[in-house]
């Protein structure tokens, strides 16, 4: 595979298809990058790191895009360990290297790593030179960690962004969106940002998704950059579909949302369950897009992911022990932790002696600003159309 980007940069990042769960939460059907990229000038400079795991497929790719030359500059835009838990070894193999960084990443250096000498740090604005080109440092504190920062090329109108529009899953057949493909996909008949645009929205949603006002603030600064091309840490890198990737993200931090509904449930019993499946079937009568989640056996990423894409939110909970069921609950906590908002919302479930959960969740829904689309639908015991008008509810979501 060509690792070359440009004359000045190479891709030397690594794909894993081993990982099933990052961050010890989100499942990847797909696999991840850890990108790390190499520019080469008068002097070099290595951006970012990668994964513990991969240091000798890592080294590897570094030492080949050197052309034998050292390496003088390691930039570290971001100090989550998942970019740079290499470092120590990139210390080894090049001992002279410096690390250029922020001041609100020093501590973090020596806390994780023990390393506290060889390192230059950088403000706002501040350039490095590299000879016939320069690095530019600007910083985006809590994209989504407070260290966070992205590094322009200006030579070659290139951010290397950080976690800032990353995605999951693997990248196969190329490193850059002309020919980079999602790894395990099947169709190939869509262009990448499309391939990718599900797997962007649930790294963004589970993992971002908090951030909305700090993402918008970074947007807002790097305006006034000629960004043509963006090397992320995680997924393509981005040249055909610089536009439409930054266009997602200034959407997806404002949580601007398509019309649809995410129904997400928790059954003990399957008599909530059998009311979301009620309200999935009228929607689709309807043409409403929606998507249906059991958040007690699928992992809740796919929830959030749709959470953030649609404009109404279902959730179904029975209740349980006076109170909201738990798979439901830690969603719905989940939602507000993430400050979700412009959201319509619908509550329902079964109950067999007192109903609490709609109650509750509605609370839940109004402190957070959600627009409820009824008072929602508590029912004794088994689900029964009579019981449960899933009709009247999707008949309002479908504006009739
Ligand atoms: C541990 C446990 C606690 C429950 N607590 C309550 C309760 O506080 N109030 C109530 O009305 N029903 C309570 N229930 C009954 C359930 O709400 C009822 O079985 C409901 O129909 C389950 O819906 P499901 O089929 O969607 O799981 C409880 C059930 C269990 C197993
Ligand atoms: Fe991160
Ligand atoms: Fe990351």
């Amino acid at each position: 595979m060509n690792r070359r980007i440009s004359d000045r940069i190479s891709y030397v990042g690594v794909n894993d298809h081993h990982k099933v769960i990052f961050e010890g939460l989100w499942p990847l059907p797909f696999g991840v990058t850890y990108n790390s990229y190499l520019v080469r000038d008068e002097k070099t400079a290595l951006i970012d790191t990668a994964e513990a795991d991969f240091s000798r497929e890592y080294l590897e790719n570094i030492r080949e895009a050197a052309e034998g030359r050292k390496i003088d500059y390691l930039i570290v835009n971001h100090m989550e360990p998942d970019h740079s838990s290499l470092m120590k070894e990139i210390r080894e193999h090049y001992p002279d290297i410096t690390i250029v960084t922020n001041a609100k990443a020093v501590p973090m250096i020596s806390g994780y790593y023990g390393i506290t000498d060889n390192i230059k740090v950088v403000k706002e604005g501040e350039s490095l030179s590299l000879g016939s080109s320069e690095l530019v440092f600007y910083m985006a504190p809590m994209v989504h960690w407070p260290e966070t920062m992205v590094t322009y090329l200006k030579e070659e109108q290139t951010l290397f962004s950080g976690d800032a529009f990353g995605t999951f899953g693997a990248v196969d057949n190329g490193i850059t969106d002309s020919d980079a493909r999602l790894c395990g996909w099947l169709d190939a008949s869509e262009n990448c940002f499309a391939e990718f645009k599900d797997e962007m929205t649930r790294y963004y949603s589970n993992i971002v998704g908090k951030y909305g006002q700090t993402v918008q603030a970074a947007l807002k600064k790097l305006s006034g950059l000629d960004i043509r091309r963006i090397c992320s840490t995680h997924g393509p890198v981005w040249e055909q579909h610089v536009k439409d990737v930054v266009s997602y993200y200034d959407r997806l931090s404002r949580y601007e949302a398509e019309k649809g509904v995410c129904i997400a449930y928790a059954s003990m019993y399957g008599n909530t369950a059998a009311a979301a499946k009620a309200l999935a079937a009228e929607l689709a009568g309807r043409g409403v897009k929606y998507s249906l989640h059991n958040l007690c056996t699928e992992n809740v990423s796919y929830a959030y992911r749709d959470a953030f894409k649609y404009d109404t939110i279902a959730i179904g909970s029975p209740t349980y022990n006076n109170d909201i069921f738990p798979p439901a609950y830690s969603f719905m906590y989940g939602l507000c932790a993430r400050l979700v908002k412009n959201r319509k919302f619908l509550a329902f479930g079964s109950f067999t002696w007192a109903g609490a959960s709609v109650r509750l969740l509605n609370e839940m829904a109004q402190k957070q600003g959600f627009e409820l689309i009824s008072e929602g639908i508590s029912f004794p015991q088994g689900y029964s159309q009579e019981k449960c008008d899933m009709a009247s509810v999707a008949d309002i979501i479908a504006g009739k």
